[in-house]
């Protein structure tokens, strides 16, 4: 996992819209998770379960609206299955810029935007390499717990920590091969200064994306 430019490790404000891996973070020493989902029922649960873990908060929010938090306001940003969500419902391609254009406005720069999805390049890098948002990209993809490759070898750890090379429109090389078919697909996004250039190009923004 890339770490962000700004702040120390245990002190950086992340944005964490998941269950377990919160408590986790914060047994690696994270001080200040806010975690959020659209669900009231959800983050009711939640606040119960975890209310004398004062590094974890808890808020019912539309990722789509977040103004409720300041621009820059956060080290990094996790997410795992909401963008997923959004991609399963209505006016899909439109949701995915409302939310990550908040994302995007939410982190400092050199901050981190870990993305934990189900959706291959193909499907989610023409959401993610906007021009407006600056994001140098890097692709892990790890297969699922106990996959096997065909002929009974485990996957190597080694594939997992090291990110995926992607072709300079975001896509896996034609002699990829995807071992899992069920893999997750993980995007360590971090959002450049105007300065950095030596980053792989982004799309410029189209309407037809929409
Ligand atoms: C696949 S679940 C993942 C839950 C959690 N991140 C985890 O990993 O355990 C997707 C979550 O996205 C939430 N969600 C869907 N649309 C949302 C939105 N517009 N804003 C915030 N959360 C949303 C759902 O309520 C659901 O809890």
């Amino acid at each position: 996992m890339a770490t962000p430019s700004t702040g120390t490790r245990d002190t950086c404000r992340r944005a964490a819209p998941s269950i377990v891996m919160s408590e986790d973070m914060v047994k690696d020493g994270y001080e200040d998770i806010v975690n959020i989902d659209i669900s009231s029922v959800a983050i009711d649960m939640m606040k119960m379960k975890y209310e004398e873990i004062p590094q974890l908060k808890y808020l019912q929010m539309d990722v789509r609206d977040m103004s409720f938090f300041e621009d820059e306001s956060f080290d990094a940003v996790i997410d795992k299955g909401t963008l997923d969500s959004l991609m399963c419902g209505t006016n899909a391609p439109i949701s995915a810029s409302q939310m990550l254009g908040e994302v995007s406005r939410l982190l400092k720069p050199g901050g981190i935007y870990m993305l934990i999805t189900y959706g291959d390049p193909k499907a989610r890098m023409i959401h993610l390499k906007w021009k407006v948002y600056n994001w140098k990209i890097e692709l892990y993809i790890i297969a699922r717990p106990g996959f096997e490759k065909p002929g009974g070898c485990s996957s190597s750890m080694k594939s997992y920590l090291e990110p995926v090379p992607i072709t300079d429109d975001g896509q896996l090389p034609a002699e990829f091969v995807l071992e899992d078919p069920d893999s997750h697909f993980i995007y360590v996004c971090k959002k450049m200064n105007d300065m950095d250039e030596n980053h792989i190009p982004s799309y410029t923004l189209k309407g037809d994306i929409l």
